[in-house]
């Protein structure tokens, strides 16, 4: 578990930081001293006059009172259309109900506190909150300062630097930490401080920054503001246009992303939205669970809790049905699965440990052993999944066969040479098929999935095989063949995915054997390292992939969607840079040194 900050409320109800023996705001006016430090510091709201995007940083989240307090800044005074990316940093967090009880004190920012306590992060790594009427998003590291500032890789035009007093928590105003800082500001970036101490100034100054003292907030006597030289870069390209090829989950979560940054995509298909391994009348969002805490588990923790969000606040009508049982199968997942419940990278309570009796109670029959009951996880339809996030655009069909440069982007081609589509920006989301369009290796491993209608709507269920609800019954499944492409359906996989579910659920089984089964066979796309493919090609500018999606499309596609939509459109990634290198598509293994013809 993260180590969470303990709090002690004083007479005027001010929170105190137990472990630093400081204040997390000024008593009796810590709205308005945000105001001045932090806000009228930076130059706000002047600095964003005809910015179409900026970016704030933060060192101390805290409260979340000064992004609160910029939120409310933005919303009055944005530009239309623009939008603003806040990356705020915390290793300490405060759990909600402190959060909320400090934040009671500003009824002006209810609205948006509500917003922010909705998602208030409560484990390890990065968190994303969309502020999507504000035009305006959040990514919350929940980590050390220098390790979140290594791991981001946005550009701050502004940095708000409040942690507690430098005498008190020296670590945050380290050199190493002020450099990283420095290293992630554009040109001409502010900075803004309570303090004026020797160190931080000349730790600035050592940076780059120049440091001047204005009149302080209070009883402070003075306050910092900084900034580095040099003119403020503006953007000076418009939005791209972009192009998606492929319209299962990674299609449409893709367009979402886009759209969610300004950009309306164009998206083809070759034959129809979840034509391919997207359609099948269920899916499981759920996280490959590894208890080592490495790569693979951040990014599937990472892509869950974003899954789980954006599915749950854009399509709620999709959602079949919440929480799975992760069954054990071998001795060694229970020490496993106890290990994993007190994962830092969930919060508390999301992952449980059950008991067999207990077990068996969610299963609707004895269970053999114990197992992992994930909170969270979901069971949705597909189809209003990806209707909703194709927008009414939806996709038009048409195959793409190649693409070639053209001056400004890339011009899609059909089998027969002929011109599908031009862009700035080309996405390929074309599954297992990927390869074909770009120089990647990715491999094909068939699956069917067996489904019937049926009055009991099973507790969603995985041990290796899994059976879930649909709308009007149960699906289970499925086969695994490496290798293989085709997608017809085969009587023997029926009967293969019936005696994996008599493993777990056997009378459900034996009352299944009677039933007629229908099914469904699509194509997996894998990569050598089983790490999907994400991002774009070194030697192809403008070309990004999304693919090698393995079994777990529906949790990984919409975080990883949205790391290609602001690698496209430079824009700050949600994604922290070690996970971003891990589903890199030029890594050794994925990228193919041939361009395919
Ligand atoms: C039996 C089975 C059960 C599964 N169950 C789950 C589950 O419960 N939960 C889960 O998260 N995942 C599950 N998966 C995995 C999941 O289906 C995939 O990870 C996911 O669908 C991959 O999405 P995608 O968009 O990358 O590819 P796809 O859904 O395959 O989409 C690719 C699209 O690209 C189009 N296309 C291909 N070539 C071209 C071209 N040249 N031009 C234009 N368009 C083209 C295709 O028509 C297709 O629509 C399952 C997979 C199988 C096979
Ligand atoms: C003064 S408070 C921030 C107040 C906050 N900006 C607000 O609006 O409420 C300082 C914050 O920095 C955090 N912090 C201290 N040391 C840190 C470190 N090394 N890395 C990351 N966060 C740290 C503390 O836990 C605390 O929440």
């Amino acid at each position: 578990m993260i180590e969470q900050a303990i709090v002690d409320w004083d007479e005027t109800g001010t929170p105190r930081s137990r472990r630093f023996d400081d204040i997390y705001f000024s008593r009796g006016g810590g709205l308005d001293e945000t105001r001045t430090v932090f806000l009228q510091g930076c130059g706000l709201p002047e600095a964003w006059r005809g910015r179409r995007r900026f970016v704030v940083g933060e060192l101390g989240f805290g409260t979340g009172l000064n992004v609160l307090a910029l939120l409310q800044l933005w919303q009055a005074a944005r530009e239309p259309g623009a939008r603003l990316h806040i990356f705020s940093v915390e290793a300490f967090p405060l759990d909600e109900a402190d959060a909320r009880r400090a934040l009671a004190a500003w009824p002006e920012l209810e609205p948006l506190a509500e917003i922010l306590l909705a998602g208030w992060p409560a484990a390890r790594g990065f968190h994303r909150i969309d502020f999507p009427g504000q035009g305006a998003v959040l990514d919350l590291a929940v980590m050390e300062a220098a390790e979140a500032l290594e791991a981001w890789r946005g550009r701050a035009d502004a940095w708000f630097l409040d942690g507690f007093s430098p005498s008190r928590n020296p670590e945050i105003w380290r050199d190493e930490v002020l450099a990283l800082a420095a290293a992630r500001s554009a040109q001409g970036a502010r900075a803004a401080s309570f303090t004026v101490a020797g160190t931080v100034r000349r730790g600035l100054e050592a940076q780059g920054f120049e440091t001047a003292k204005r009149p302080g907030f209070g009883g402070k006597a003075e306050r910092l503001e900084a900034s580095l030289p040099g003119p403020i870069a503006h953007e000076r390209r418009a939005l791209p246009t972009v192009c998606i090829v492929g319209a299962g989950i990674a299609g449409a979560a893709l367009a979402r992303a886009f759209r969610a940054e300004g950009v309306e995509p164009v998206v083809l298909d070759a034959r129809a939205p979840g034509a391919g391994a997207s359609g099948n009348p269920a899916a499981l969002v759920t996280p490959r669970l590894d208890a080592g805490g490495g790569t693979p588990a951040q990014l599937h923790a990472q892509a869950f809790a974003r899954a789980v969000a954006l599915y749950g606040q854009t399509l709620a009508e999709a959602v079949i049905s919440r929480g799975a049982l992760q069954l054990e199968i071998q001795p060694r997942d229970a020490p496993r699965f106890d290990r994993l419940a007190e994962s830092d990278l969930f919060p508390e309570g999301a992952l449980q440990r059950l008991n067999p009796a207990e077990t068996g109670a969610r299963l609707g029959e004895p269970a053999d052993t114990g197992a992992l009951w994930i909170r969270d996880a979901l069971v949705l339809e597909p189809g209003p999944v990806l209707g909703g996030w194709l927008g009414p655009g939806g996709a038009r069909t048409a195959a793409a066969a190649g693409l070639e440069p053209v001056r400004d982007g890339w011009r899609l081609l059909g089998q027969a040479g002929e011109a599908l589509a031009e862009a700035e920006v080309v996405c390929i989301a074309t599954g297992h098929a990927a390869g074909r369009l770009a120089p990647v290796a990715i491999e094909p491993v068939r699956g069917q999935a067996s489904f019937a209608p049926w009055p009991e709507r099973p507790t969603p269920a995985a041990w290796g095989g899994y059976v879930i609800p649909t709308r009007d019954g149960l699906l289970f499944g499925a086969t695994h063949e490496r290798g293989q492409d085709g997608a017809e359906l085969r009587a023997g996989d029926h009967l293969h995915n019936l005696e994996v579910l008599a493993r777990k659920r056997p009378r459900l089984a034996a009352a299944l054997t009677a039933a007629p089964l229908d099914g469904r066979a699509a194509v997996r796309a894998s990569t050598r390292d089983r790490l999907p493919a994400a991002g774009g090609l070194a030697g192809m500018p403008g070309v990004f992939v999304l693919t090698g999606l393995g079994g777990r499309g529906f949790c990984l596609a919409p975080l990883l969607a949205e790391h290609v939509a602001a690698l496209a459109l430079r824009l700050p990634s949600p994604l922290p840079r070690p996970l971003a290198e891990a589903v890199d598509p030029d890594r050794d293994g994925v990228r193919r040194l041939i361009t395919p013809g």
